[in-house]
C-alpha cells in the first residue's frame, strides 16, 4: 500500500468514524473557526456570500456552519468520492453542493467569498503547497477570506514529519509549515491582512491509557496553558485568516 492509499485508507474509514461523534457537538476548535468566521463576516460588504470547505470530509463542519450561517450558500469538496457520497447522503446537508474535486487541481470557473481549510494545510509542502495557495487564491473573490486550521509555528522552522502507527501503518507525511512559509505564500498569491491565532484548548484531554491508540490530549504547562499533543508529537494548531485584495 503506497502512501496516498494508506492515508485514503485511513480517511475513508477511521476518520469518518471520528467524525461521528462532533455530528450534534462542536470541536473547540470549531466553535473559535465559527466565531472567526462569523466576525468577518459580520464587516464584509457583500450580502450573498458563498463559502467554499476545501476537504470537507463528511461535511460536519459545514453542517454547524450552516447552524450559525443559515444565509449563506456552501460548497463542500473533498479528494475521495466515498467520502463525498457520505456527504450528500446526509439529509441535514441537501442543500449544500458536494463535488469530488482536487484542491491541486480546482476546476471552478467562479468565485467564492469565504475559503474554509480546516485540518487540509498540513498534507502539502513545498511547490504543492504553492499550488494549493495559488488555486485558492484564484477562487476567492476581491475582499473575499481564507480561513484555515493547521499546525504552524511561529519560529523559521518548517518540519516534515513521517508517521508510521496504528491510524498510519504505512508512512503517512504531515508537514507543519512556519508563520513565515504561509505569510511569503499567501503575500505572492494576493492575500493581506493576515492573522495567526494560535489555538489554545479550553478543556483537558485525556489521551487515555492505550498508548497504540494514539488520541489527541492535553498537557498543562506551569502558566496552566494546555500544550495539544498526539502521541509524542506537540501540535502547535493555530486559526489563521487572510484577506484576497
Ligand atoms: C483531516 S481531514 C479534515 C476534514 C474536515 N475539514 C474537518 O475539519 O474535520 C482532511 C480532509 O481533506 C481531504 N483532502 C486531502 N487531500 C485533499 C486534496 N488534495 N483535495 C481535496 N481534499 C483533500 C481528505 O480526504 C479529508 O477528508
Amino acid at each position: 500500500m503506497s502512501e496516498g492509499e494508506s492515508r485514503r485508507d485511513y480517511l475513508t474509514t477511521k476518520y469518518l468514524e471520528y467524525q461521528k461523534q462532533y455530528a450534534g457537538n462542536l470541536r473547540e476548535s470549531d466553535k473559535v473557526l465559527i466565531a472567526l468566521i462569523k466576525e468577518t463576516m459580520s464587516n464584509y460588504p457583500k450580502k450573498n456570500h458563498r463559502l467554499l470547505e476545501v476537504g470537507c470530509s463528511s461535511g460536519n463542519l459545514i453542517l454547524h456552519l450552516k447552524k450559525a450561517l443559515p444565509m449563506v450558500e456552501f460548497h463542500g469538496i473533498d479528494l475521495f468520492p466515498e467520502i463525498i457520497e457520505v456527504s450528500k447522503s446526509n439529509p441535514d446537508l441537501s442543500d449544500v453542493i458536494f463535488n469530488v474535486m482536487d484542491v491541486r487541481n480546482l476546476t471552478y470557473q467562479d468565485k467564492f467569498d469565504f475559503i474554509v481549510m480546516n485540518a487540509v494545510l498540513s498534507y502539502f509542502k513545498g511547490d504543492e503547497l504553492n499550488l494549493v495557495i495559488s488555486n485558492v487564491a484564484r477562487v476567492t473573490d476581491s475582499g473575499g477570506w481564507l480561513f484555515a486550521f493547521s499546525p504552524l509555528n511561529p519560529f523559521e522552522q518548517e518540519i516534515h514529519i513521517i508517521e508510521i502507527s496504528t491510524a498510519h501503518p504505512r508512512e503517512a507525511i504531515f508537514n507543519f509549515h512556519s508563520y513565515l512559509t504561509m505569510e511569503k505564500l499567501l503575500r505572492n498569491h494576493g492575500f493581506a491582512n493576515l492573522e495567526f491565532r494560535p489555538f489554545s484548548i479550553p478543556i483537558d484531554l485525556d489521551g487515555g491509557n492505550d498508548f497504540r491508540d494514539l488520541k489527541t490530549y492535553t498537557i498543562r504547562t506551569a502558566q496552566g496553558e494546555r500544550l495539544n499533543f498526539r502521541g509524542s508529537l506537540f501540535q502547535p494548531w493555530c486559526h489563521l485568516k487572510a484577506r484576497k485584495e
